[in-house]
């Protein structure tokens, strides 16, 4: 919905979703917001223990009403979208989708060793990296390469929305 004028980010877990969606942000002066944090205020629990508490299904609804509220109520914003936004939410509906795409060998580097709920063995990360890329794939307006740098890939983003 590029009429939003959100940017939305979207890629796997450590591909610098919230570095990047922060310098656009800071560009344009406009405001981020990271769905994961906006659950975990809402709630008032890590990511990681509404997981363990009411699983992934439960998480996934209250993503869907995140989305839906950005949907409704907000424009000119950056919109971090955690990992697994993708699976239940078509999130071209609410800005322009950026995917940041990183290869697997990096996520493993950037992500091992942190608590999340979802890296609970290398072969189900790959799994899970394989099943997403698709989704990724399918619902990015843009695919930009998350080994470059986070000014280059910010001042894309940017510029690319000043052409709005
Ligand atoms: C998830 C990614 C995480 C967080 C949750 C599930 C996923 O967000 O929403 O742990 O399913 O890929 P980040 O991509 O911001 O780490």
């Amino acid at each position: 919905m590029a009429g939003s004028n959100n940017v939305i980010l979207i890629g796997f877990m450590g591909a610098g979703k919230t570095t990047i969606g922060r310098e656009v942000a800071r560009l344009q002066k406009s405001i981020v917001l990271d769905t994961d944090s906006i659950i975990e205020t809402n709630c008032g629990m890590r990511v990681s223990e509404i997981f363990e508490r009411f699983g992934e299904a439960h998480f996934r609804e209250m993503e869907v009403s995140v989305c839906e509220f950005i949907r409704k109520n907000v424009r000119n914003a950056v919109i971090s979208a955690g990992g697994g936004t993708v699976e239940s939410y078509d999130l071209r509906d609410i800005g322009e989708v950026f995917y940041l795409k990183a290869p697997l060998e990096v996520i493993f580097e950037r992500i091992d060793g942190e608590n999340r709920p979802l890296f609970r063995g290398k072969d189900e990360v790959a799994a899970l990296y394989e099943k997403r890329i698709k989704l990724y794939s399918k619902q990015a307006n843009h695919t930009l390469n998350a080994l470059d740098s986070v000014p280059q890939i910010a001042n894309r983003i940017y510029d690319y929305m000043r052409g709005f």
